[in-house]
C-alpha cells in the first residue's frame, strides 16, 4: 500500500518518534508497515523513509539505494528497516554534499554530515544490528535518523545553498538521486 507522505509543516515531524518494544515490531500491525513504507519509499521514489514522513511517530526508517552507477562514495545499498537507531558520528571529518527531502518536495540543499557513522538498532525480525557506514549511505542513514528525532535537513543546511530541484538542475549535468 502506497501513504500519503506528510509535509514539512506537519508537527509529526518536529516531535521526537516513540521507540518500539521487540514484541512491537513482530506484530503484525508494524510488519505490515514497514511493507508499506518499502512501497511507498520505491513509488516517491527515495532512498529513504522515515515513519514519522507517513505520520506514525515510531523510530522506524527503511532504506534502500538502488545507485546503478557507483561511485567511490555512493553505491547501492540493500534494502534493510533500522528500528529505535542510536547514531555515534565517527569524527573524522564532515563533507558537505546536495541533499533533498520526500516532506519538502522540489528543493535541496548543501549539508554538512559526517562522512563514517555507526548505528546500532533492531532489524525488522527484532534483532541487534551493528551499522559500519561511510559516504552517501551514511548520509542517508543520518537523514532518517533526524527524521526520528523531529529533525529536518534545513535545520542543519548551508541557508544560502537552498535551491529548487529546477534551478539545480539547470547549473549540474546531471541531479543526483538526493532524495528521501
Ligand atoms: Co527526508
Amino acid at each position: 500500500m502506497i501513504l500519503p507522505l506528510v509535509q514539512t509543516g506537519d508537527p509529526v515531524l518536529r516531535n521526537l518518534a516513540r521507540a518500539l518494544t521487540p514484541a512491537e515490531v513482530l506484530s503484525p500491525v508494524i510488519q505490515e508497515l514497514i511493507a508499506a513504507m518499502f512501497e511507498t519509499m520505491r513509488a516517491a521514489p527515495g532512498v529513504g523513509l522515515a515513519a514519522p514522513q507517513i505520520g506514525v511517530p515510531l523510530q522506524i526508517a527503511v532504506i534502500e539505494d538502488r545507485m546503478e552507477a557507483p561511485d567511490r562514495e555512493r553505491f547501492p545499498v540493500a534494502p534493510h528497516v533500522i528500528i529505535n537507531p542510536q547514531l555515534t558520528l565517527n569524527g573524522e571529518r564532515d563533507v558537505a554534499f546536495y541533499e533533498g527531502c520526500l516532506s519538502l518536495p522540489g528543493f535541496a540543499a548543501s549539508v554538512a554530515r559526517a562522512r563514517s557513522v555507526t548505528v546500532e538498532c533492531l532489524n525488522e525480525r527484532a534483532e541487534p544490528v551493528t551499522i559500519q557506514a561511510q559516504g552517501w549511505y551514511a548520509r542517508i542513514l543520518q537523514h532518517e535518523i533526524d527524521h526520528l528525532n523531529g529533525m529536518l535537513y534545513i535545520d542543519r543546511m548551508e541557508s544560502r545553498t537552498f535551491t529548487t530541484r529546477e534551478s539545480f538542475e539547470a547549473r549540474t549535468i546531471q541531479f543526483r538521486q538526493a532524495i528521501r
